[in-house]
């Protein structure tokens, strides 16, 4: 029997059973005997002025220490209380040094074991960061076979999201790894980065940002461009800003997201397209800077970042490891 049939005919026994006297053609057209839909959920009434919804977390895979416990709570409850559709990681998703296979341990006890809420249980885009590149990056890829929830089909991918009235959200997820020279010399890194051909995956991105008519345009890497942390003028930095910065100036992209810095940033250069955010902070916290010009928002505050979209607007929210909302802003299709 299908659940609607089920449905229907445990109502109409309901019915029966508990209103015997009461004529039944005072029923007949009123009662709701099934359901169209086999998909009924409380959060589908969960809506408001926006189309797309997800929140972005990086930094995080610590086995529940260092706060990722209280930031994984939170972002639980504000996916149970408030529309959501996915989940961002912007890498280092596993310390010390990444997964050595897709059956390692550590994804129960740094990932599913932590994200336990119901409204986790939703897709997750994740990128990889430095830290998942000391151990295998393609088993991050490879989990995707095993999690129902892990949306990682390669190193770098894009997805397009829906607005309404036909309007649409591109994001590039890339891999800002091999893009730093310093890393094929790492005795560490150097394994894993060798044979990724960035100029490749740079090509790819240009091609993909050109030739898009999304009204939105975001792309999500580990490394900052820019940075108020203690990373401003670090080689890693430097490296990224120099070959990413002009593909995101020349197809006039407003945001870029990262994570790598273990605090919550806004930035925006002047004169450049793209605002720089920030999420870095769903485990440890480091120092922030105060004062550079190019700074909207810092701070050395765990926690997780909440975006809500529509075709003119996105919002942004910081939100803390206590669930207090410490920054909210909004930016626009063209920066
Ligand atoms: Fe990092």
């Amino acid at each position: 029997m299908k659940r609607r049939d089920f449905m229907k005919s445990t109502l109409g026994g309901a019915l029966g059973a508990s209103l015997s006297g009461v004529p039944l053609a005072a029923l007949a057209g009123t009662a709701t005997t099934h359901i169209e839909s086999e998909d009924i959920n409380s959060r589908s009434s969960l809506k408001d002025d926006y189309d797309l919804h997800f929140l972005a977390v990086g930094d995080w895979g610590r086995n529940g220490a260092d706060h990722q416990v209280q930031v994984a709570q939170q972002m639980g409850r504000w996916a149970s209380e408030n529309p959501n559709d996915f989940i961002i990681s912007t890498g280092d998703n596993f310390y010390p040094s990444g997964v050595v296979s897709e059956h390692d341990p550590l994804w129960h006890y740094s990932f599913e074991n932590i994200y336990t809420d119901f409204s986790l249980q939703w897709d997750w885009y994740p990128i990889l960061g430095n830290h998942d590149y000391k151990s295998d990056p393609d088993a991050q890829v490879r989990y995707s076979n095993i999690s129902r929830r892990w949306k990682m089909p390669a190193r770098y991918y894009s997805k397009t999201f829906k607005l309404r009235e036909g309007a649409e959200v591109l994001m590039a997820f890339i891999d800002t790894n091999p893009l730093i020279p310093e890393f094929y010399q790492n005795k560490e890194y150097g394994p894993h980065v060798t044979g990724q051909q960035p100029e490749k995956q740079l090509a790819w991105l240009d091609n993909l940002l050109a030739t898009s008519n999304a009204t939105w345009k975001i792309v999500v890497g580990h490394h900052p461009i820019y940075t108020a942390g203690p990373r401003t003028e670090n080689y890693d930095t430097l490296a990224v800003r120099k070959v990413l910065e002009p593909i995101l100036e020349k197809n006039k992209i407003p945001l870029y997201l990262s994570g790598h810095e273990h605090s919550m940033q806004h930035l925006k250069v002047a004169n450049k397209s793209f605002h720089q955010l920030i999420s870095g902070s769903g485990s440890e916290i480091t120092p922030v800077k105060q004062g550079l010009p190019y700074s909207k928002f810092e701070a050395s505050t765990y926690g997780f970042m909440y975006f809500a979209v529509k075709a003119d607007l996105l919002r942004v929210l910081c939100i803390d490891h206590e669930g207090k909302i410490v920054y909210n802003t909004t930016i626009t299709p063209q920066a």
